[in-house]
């Protein structure tokens, strides 16, 4: 414990000292250069170009992996208190329930025992330590680790604002950049390696589409047994401007950040078509080399600078950074570029109302798009009404039939019947009375202002 805690006292001085030293960093835009596009120099692979290892080859991949998921955020975007991971998401599951399932599959099927990690915070750890006793009778081995806690600063006196260890809100988890550190100081680490566990899965808790693939994981140990770290990337669409993006850098494959974009370039960083692709954060890395930067305290990732105001009024800063940005760290880092199912994140009710609807079916805790679905995903705004999930869920008596959906917004309170049908664009902005969408309308291109009666 007391080790534990000087090693996080550490970590926080060197971000802070390098928070005092170089500020919030921006990168010489001049310096970039998108990735090659020929495919002999390129740091970006399409996924298609993989080969799929064969069946009775994938137990001796599996018997290499762990599997980390980041679960350090809670559920507070959509109104929930505790882990985001223990939020129903699809058949009475919860994004924990989905991931075990998907590992208990694979170690069944292929007779190994790829563990599950879960990296929580101070925030999360007792909840989330609580609810995985009911996986005691699985076939999959659940560790945990705590990420570091971190005081946030006065942004007047660059002063810590704790006054003991006990006050929540003084303290902050420092972003998923923490992983690296608190993963090798992990009391199970070192046996991991031990066991040959060479190789780590790391993915957003929150993201469905983050599951073991077994052609990636085969073209790191058996094509690329150099590389010590590889990126998941995909196409960017407009919806994803904000995705950190890949780029050669002074001969090096690293991640950029908007956060370091200098303001002048912000334009040209969100550009679909100057950055093509973005940042999954489902990220495949050799344990042996977290184990060598870690060590040799190599890291020195982009310093992220959050304000937040304190309930009390005070005005903090917390320092944070993120797992991508370690890239420029690790020899040999690739992206490879992969479907957009591999990127499915469920960061409010818009995204979760796509997940629970027939446009996909689940699969022993894995999405599948509905093959009905001959287009790609809609675009669904669902306004404050529908922020809470409670409130989200008491608005659909069941989720609408969406397979022929192409756009759907709705603001003001609305409810929706049983067996509702939503095609085409359908968009609601009503700011009258209650609006009781009926048992088993459809509703095909229609858009309404004002008040609406079916
Ligand atoms: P974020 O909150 O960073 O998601 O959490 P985001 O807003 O979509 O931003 P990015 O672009 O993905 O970073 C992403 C994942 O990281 C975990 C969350 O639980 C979530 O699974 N996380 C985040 C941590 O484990 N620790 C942290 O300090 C922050």
């Amino acid at each position: 414990m007391l080790q534990e805690a000087t090693v996080q006292l550490d970590s926080f001085k060197g971000l802070f000292r390098r928070f005092l030293q170089e500020g919030a960093q921006t990168i010489q835009w001049d310096k970039i250069k998108p990735p090659a596009a020929n495919m002999a120099r390129s740091i970006v692979l399409p996924y298609a170009s993989l080969d799929k290892p064969n069946d009775h080859d994938i137990k001796g991949l599996l018997d290499q992996l762990v599997v980390i998921k980041l679960n350090g955020g809670l559920g507070t975007t959509m109104g929930c208190v505790g882990p985001k991971s223990v939020i129903d998401v699809r058949d009475d599951m919860t994004f924990l329930d989905m991931t075990v399932r998907q590992i208990e599959y694979l170690n069944n099927r292929y007779h190994t025992n790829v563990p599950l990690i879960l990296m929580n915070s101070f925030n999360t750890h007792e909840e989330t330590d609580h609810v995985i006793q009911k996986y005691h009778g699985s076939t999959v081995t659940i560790l945990t680790f705590n990420q570091s806690k971190f005081p946030r600063i006065s942004k007047d006196t660059l002063l810590p604002v704790a006054k003991n260890y006990l006050d929540h809100e003084a303290w902050y988890p420092p972003g998923h950049g923490d992983i690296y550190e608190s993963l090798v100081a992990a009391p199970f680490f070192e046996s991991l390696l031990l066991q040959g566990r060479q190789y780590a899965f790391i993915s957003n808790v929150d993201n469905l589409g983050a599951t073991v693939d077994t052609s990636i994981l085969n073209y790191l140990i058996n094509q690329a047994p150099k590389c010590e770290f590889l990126m998941e990337v995909t196409d960017k669409t407009r919806a994803d401007i904000k995705g950190g993006t890949l780029i050669d850098y002074e001969g090096k494959t690293r991640l950029l950040e908007i956060a370091q974009v200098p303001k002048q370039h912000i334009d040209d960083f969100k550009s679909v078509t100057k950055f093509r692709i973005f940042n999954t954060n489902n990220l495949w890395i050799k344990m042996s080399a977290i184990k060598k930067v870690v060590t040799n305290k190599e890291l020195e990732l982009e310093i992220i600078v959050n304000h937040k105001n304190m309930e009390s009024g005070v005005n903090v800063i917390q320092l944070e950074t993120a797992v991508g940005s370690a890239m420029k760290h690790f020899e040999n880092a690739i992206g490879i570029n992969v479907p957009r199912s591999r990127f499915l994140p469920v960061k409010n009710t818009s995204d979760l109302f796509l997940v629970k609807s027939n446009l996909y079916h689940q699969e022993k805790g894995t999405l599948v798009m509905n093959p009905k679905r001959l287009f790609e995903v809609p675009l669904v705004k669902l306004g404050d009404e529908f922020r809470v999930v409670s409130k989200f869920l008491a608005r659909f008596a069941t989720i609408p039939d969406i397979l022929e959906l192409d756009h759907l917004t709705v603001t003001g309170d609305v409810t929706f019947g049983r067996h509702v049908s939503l095609k085409g664009t359908v968009i609601m902005c009503h700011h009258g009375d209650r609006i009781d969408i009926p048992v088993g309308a459809v509703l095909e291109n229609k858009i309404v202002s004002g008040n609406l009666r079916i």
